[in-house]
């Protein structure tokens, strides 16, 4: 990595630049948080059985915290019979066996308390697990019983109500309904699960429901996590009388129906619940917050984060924009222009448990793999080492932009996917849902590999891995890119220790329209200049101090393809 190199440009950085935000003054930790997402199951097996744990996060967070990021937010370890890995929950309020104890969480806490991480804990609304008390006693009970009307629960239609009560999909695939069994035997009525069968809807028309998580918020908070990722949040009022839809149950527009007009998602209603727990988390002091999962537009989004919801929304729309020079600069100047809008800072995301890893996903120079969809040996192979190449170089265009960034575990290491997994250890639902036609989301969930020279890389020691960490992992192992200073880690720690000492999480944003063209993007935040080329020539640099830049060797005062460099542009680049 050349850093603080004076660059010999001709060109100093001229021509128009076109303010799009000003610099950040509120205040508020998560306004210009780097928050790195831990996948309990992948991160790190202590007691050996296969499977990531508490114990194990608490172990390795000093590397989370030497990495300098400022929070951890923890994807679920509730109990959970772990049929949607653990987005099924059977107990809010306690931590599965596979993961470990309540009190392995505390000493948890603990552990990034001292080392000033803060964490944010995943909440589950839109649905349980079909094995919750809740649901056992709503399937014991009759029809029309308030036990059942804590679900959404509908007579069949057609004769004998053989038919589901209408036509939603399953986000996962198949029906969105399942008949049960009454106790004395006699097929009963449907219940709406939007994900896999084992994961009931709950119906937030009952005021039952939100006491009910209304402590579990308690529950969390009084353990001291600094706030809640949203699962599904745009999911949990469905428009009344559910009325028949064209399109899928996630929103997707196959049938020509946009996202948000779709009735189980965006529906007004779910705003007053976001306020109502905004003013319990308020309780616990200002530094508690709300982030959103909920797949709307932008112009949608913008009211997850009015001052009075949440504090921040995923921001899936730059997620999708790939590398899409076009759509980047669409998706940006949008983000800061409606969040602006609402006082609220805009969020970054590149990866994350549900779609394929950006190095694999940027890997491809055509058409790439679906979202969510997974690669397998069969598909169209990635292009690893252009991946990682462009990984880098998206990470860093990332970085740089103000307001808060989200990093996936494991994309400090330059992961691909897992793709060599073989079919009986795939445990996505989506895989057997659609009888193997769409592989799932387990390619992005292998185990992290820690220490090239142990046993699993030092994923664990004892059993097997719950899938297998794929043979290219070793040369990423942790230990060996730590020693490389030319390392894709050695560059996320010089990035995000730069982050943060130039601010630019709550700095400016102003588009370079001279170094920006419809392969190149360039803005200037404060004096940093952040310019990525994915132009097939390369593009010469303005004058200034190379303060750090995606690809090793660099190539003098020019920017490579698929290459991203952070330069100062206060002082000529003289210093
Ligand atoms: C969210 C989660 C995903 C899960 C789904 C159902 O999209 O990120 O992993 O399968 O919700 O809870
Ligand atoms: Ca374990």
């Amino acid at each position: 990595m050349s850093v603080d190199t004076v660059i010999s440009a001709t060109a100093p950085l001229t021509g128009p630049l076109t303010l799009i935000h000003a610099a950040d003054t509120a205040p508020g930790w998560w306004r210009s948080a780097v928050i790195y997402q831990v996948y309990p199951r992948s991160f790190r097996d202590l007691n050996g059985d296969g499977i990531g744990d508490i114990a194990g996060i608490t172990e390795e967070l000093p590397h989370l915290a030497d990495l300098d990021v400022d929070a951890v937010w923890l994807s679920p370890f509730y109990r959970s019979p772990q049929r949607d890995a653990g987005y099924d929950v059977s107990d809010y309020c306690d931590v599965d066996p596979i993961f470990g104890t309540l009190q392995d969480f505390d000493v948890m806490m603990a552990e990034a308390h001292r080392l000033g991480l803060r964490v944010i804990v995943d909440l589950v609304p839109n649905h349980c697990s079909d094995q919750h008390a809740a649901f056992q006693a709503a399937l014991a009970a009759p029809a029309g019983s308030p036990e059942r009307d804590m679900f959404i629960f509908r007579d069949g239609t057609g004769p004998e109500g053989h038919e589901p009560p209408n036509n939603w999909q399953s986000h996962f695939g198949g029906p969105a309904w399942t008949r049960v069994i009454a106790p004395d035997g006699q097929p009963d009525q449907w219940y709406l699960h939007l994900f896999d069968s084992s994961q009931p809807d709950f119906n937030w028309d009952n005021t039952a429901v939100h006491a009910e998580f209304e402590r579990v918020l308690r529950f969390w908070l009084d353990r001291g996590v600094s706030g809640f990722r949203v699962d599904v949040a745009h999911a949990l009022i469905k428009a009344p009388g559910l009325p028949a839809w064209g399109g899928r149950a996630d929103g997707g527009s196959s049938d020509g129906f946009p996202g948000h007009e779709a009735p189980m998602f965006g529906q007004p209603g779910v705003h007053d619940i976001y306020r109502a727990w905004r003013r319990i988390l308020a309780e616990y002091g200002p530094d508690r917050i709300l982030c959103a999962e909920a797949s709307v537009d932008l112009d949608r989004l913008a009211h997850w984060v009015r001052p009075d919801e949440m504090h921040q929304a995923f921001n899936f729309p730059y997620l999708h924009a790939g590398l899409d020079v076009h759509r980047l600069r669409g998706v940006i100047t949008d983000s800061l222009t409606v969040l602006n809008g609402v006082g609220a800072p805009s969020t970054w995301v590149l990866s994350n448990h549900d779609v394929v890893r950006h190095a694999s996903r940027f890997g491809y120079n055509g058409q790439g793999p679906r979202d969510g969809d997974g690669i397998g040996p069969a598909d169209p192979q990635p292009d690893t080492e252009l991946g990682r190449r462009r990984a880098a170089a998206a990470s860093m265009f990332m970085l740089g932009l103000p307001g808060a960034a989200y990093l996936y575990q494991g994309e400090e290491l330059g992961l691909p996917d897992g793709i060599d997994i073989p079919e009986h250890l795939r445990q996505d639902p989506t895989f057997a849902r659609t009888g193997g036609e769409r592989l799932g989301r387990d390619g992005c969930r292998v185990p992290l590999p820690w220490r090239a020279a142990e046993r699993h890389l030092g994923f664990g020691s004892g059993q097997d891995p719950w899938l297998p960490l794929p043979p290219g992992f070793t040369e990423l192992a942790r230990d060996a890119q730590a020693a490389s200073p030319s390392s894709h880690l050695s560059l996320y720690r010089n990035m995000l220790a730069l982050r943060r000492e130039l601010g630019l999480g709550s700095g400016s944003l102003a588009w370079a329209e001279d170094w920006c063209s419809g392969s190149s993007l360039a803005y200037l935040n404060g004096a940093t200049l952040v310019v990525m080329n994915l132009n097939h020539e390369p593009l010469e640099l303005p004058l200034g101090r190379l303060l750090l830049r995606s690809a090793e060797p660099g190539s003098g005062r020019f920017l490579a393809s698929g290459e991203t460099a952070w330069l100062r542009i206060d002082g000529g680049g003289a210093e």
